[in-house]
């Protein structure tokens, strides 16, 4: 179990007096698993990854890393090169004169030598969907938002963590540049990394998420499968939250009489149900290729296939 959370609460302490921005969240990130985090504006969900990556200690409570508290030096050590993070707004980090040499800034921080280098912004731009030869030497300033959040991500992954923490990497994206960035999380999906993800889009965390966990003012509200969590439709909407688009129509259908289940967390998988409920002979066989039409059972059932747990492993292998 890469991250475990035990009953950690985090408080902000400044002159103007004191936020008590998490309180007593426990969860568990597994090997190759995909946690998704949601909550309204101001619920503590920066606060938490950022707890998760060690940026912050946290005010009670422990985070484990492979079993080891993080307070302790050497596995702190440890979880600066094992857990990598991309900000909210990474591209606002970038700095140098070249592609290359931004997203080979930590790699040759942590010193290795040039040739080591240049193979990870490699392999870390191939695994964005960047392509070497055409972006290596242009100035990051230059490119649209989305490559520019891609070559941020770039950056991060150029150290090869075992897990990535992602603060809203859609946001603010125009759709192409948000189709790209999709894309490059399937990657990391197909590969095996362990993930933790916050998104104000829950079809991208339904899409993606194994366990979705939900913050109300710091505190846990729900924790569990995306199709149980976005089957709350009513008490999400309660705390200003949506659900995927699947389960909005989904419950528009029910509430016109047609009998489908809950939690239908794709597009596809809502044409496989109503076909069920209409035709439930015809439906039967389509929901069977429910698994594969739906782009998270997909990714996740490659990534498996591949017997590739590790994600550094997986990323050198590219
Ligand atoms: N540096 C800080 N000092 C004091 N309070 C802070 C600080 N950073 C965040 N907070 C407060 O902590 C709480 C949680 O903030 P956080 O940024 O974690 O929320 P969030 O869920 O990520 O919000 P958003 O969706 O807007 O990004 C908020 O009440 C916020 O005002
Ligand atoms: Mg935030």
């Amino acid at each position: 179990m890469p991250l475990v959370l035990e009953q950690v609460s985090y408080t902000y302490r400044s002159h103007e007096g004191n936020v008590e921005a998490l309180k007593e969240i426990s969860l568990q990130l597994r090997e190759g698993g995909f946690l998704g985090i949601i909550g309204h504006t101001g619920s503590g969900k920066s606060t938490l990854l950022q707890l998760m990556c060690g940026l912050f200690s946290p005010t009670a409570g422990r985070i484990l890393l492979d079993g080891a508290d993080i307070a302790l030096k050497q596995t702190r050590r440890r979880l600066h090169t094992e857990v990598g993070m991309a900000f909210q707004y990474p591209e606002h980090q970038l700095f140098a004169p070249t592609v290359a040499q931004d997203v080979g800034f930590s790699a040759r921080n942590a010193g290795m030598d040039s040739e080591e280098v240049e193979q990870r912004v490699r392999r870390a731009l191939k695994l964005v969907g960047l392509d070497y030869e055409r972006f290596a030497t242009l100035s990051p300033f230059d490119l649209s938002g989305g490559e520019k959040r891609r070559v941020a991500l770039a950056g991060v992954i150029a150290t090869e963590p075992r897990v990535l923490i992602l603060d809203e990497p859609t946001a603010g994206l125009d759709p192409a540049g948000r189709l790209g960035m999709l894309a490059t999380i399937e990657r990391f999906c197909q590969l095996g990394m362990s993930i933790v993800m916050v998104s104000h889009d829950m079809d991208d965390i339904a899409r993606f998420a194994q366990e979705v966990l939900v913050l109300r003012d710091g505190s846990c509200v729900m924790q569990g499968h995306p199709s149980e969590v976005f089957s709350h439709t009513d008490e999400l909407r309660a705390i200003n939250l949506g659900v995927p688009k699947s389960e909005e129509y989904a419950a528009s259908l029910r509430k016109s009489g047609l009998p489908l289940p809950q939690g239908i967390l794709t597009l596809n998988a809502l044409a496989d149900a109503i076909v069920a409920a209409v035709r439930p002979e015809q439906g039967a066989d389509h929901g069977k290729g429910d698994c594969r039409a739906d782009g998270r059972a997909d990714c996740r059932a490659d990534g498996r296939a591949d017997g590739r747990a590790d994600g550094r492993e997986a990323a050198r292998g590219l």
